[in-house]
């Protein structure tokens, strides 16, 4: 089935994906330099990340895990000039391809975009007291820390704020009681956060199956 949801992703994609200098400098230049390119969203994906904050207005984004920075351009394509993204990625190498992205963007979009380079939990929880709290949360990094990035994204949050979480799915690994990797166990105990959370107005997760095989976001708003 893999290449039948291949082949519909790139329909989808030729049809309704915008022609985005920055988006496909981030594509070209990931594989040119021999970065995995599976980690990245699907475009289709990174749109509907885009009409999710198109949607709610959103003006300040958090991203903990930027890989190629490719859902940072899906983020910050949808904002206007007094908004700012946030994204936060662990691995030098990592972050050093995403600045590039990121650099070309910049004269691409009007919003403003940070990328900090460390462990998100320890910058996440630096942050000065005052920092305004975001409208839109994208968690896309390293699935052991999920829960973790769960509980600090709900601190930085205000009654409104959507929180996405990719690949919380993981073609089904997360069915597998004999799976205990560290990721699968992550994921795991972020859906039973997820679960009746005081803080959570309504939550959901969807399974999608594509070009990036089969997997899922949760999406969550805050009460
Ligand atoms: C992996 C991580 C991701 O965030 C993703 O979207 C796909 C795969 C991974 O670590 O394999
Ligand atoms: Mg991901």
């Amino acid at each position: 089935m893999q290449q039948l949801w291949s082949d519909i992703d790139c329909f989808i994609e030729k049809h309704l994906t915008p022609q985005d200098p920055a988006l496909s400098y981030a594509i070209e230049n990931t594989e040119q330099q021999g970065f995995p390119e599976h980690l990245a969203v699907a475009p289709n994906q990174g749109m509907l990340l885009q009409m999710l904050i198109q949607m709610n207005a959103c003006k300040r984004i958090l991203e903990v895990g930027t890989f190629a920075a490719y859902s940072t351009m899906w983020l910050a394509r949808a904002l206007p000039e007094d908004g700012y993204v946030l994204t936060i990625e662990a691995r030098e190498k990592h972050a050093n391809l995403a600045q590039q992205h990121i650099d070309f963007a910049k004269k691409e979009y009007p919003a403003t975009i940070e990328l900090k380079l460390g462990n998100a939990v320890e910058i996440l929880k630096m942050l000065p007291e005052d920092t305004e709290a975001f409208d839109f949360i994208f968690i896309d990094a390293d699935k052991q820390s999920y829960p973790e990035y769960l509980d600090l994204s709900l601190k930085l949050s205000h009654s409104g704020t959507v929180i996405v979480l990719d690949n919380v799915i993981r073609a089904g690994d997360i069915l597998d009681l004999d799976n205990h990797k560290p990721s699968i166990e992550g994921i795991r105990e972020t859906y039973t956060r997820l679960q009746n959370h005081p803080r959570i107005l309504s939550c959901t997760a969807l399974q999608t199956i594509g070009s990036k095989g089969h997997d899922g976001f949760a999406i969550a708003i805050v009460k």
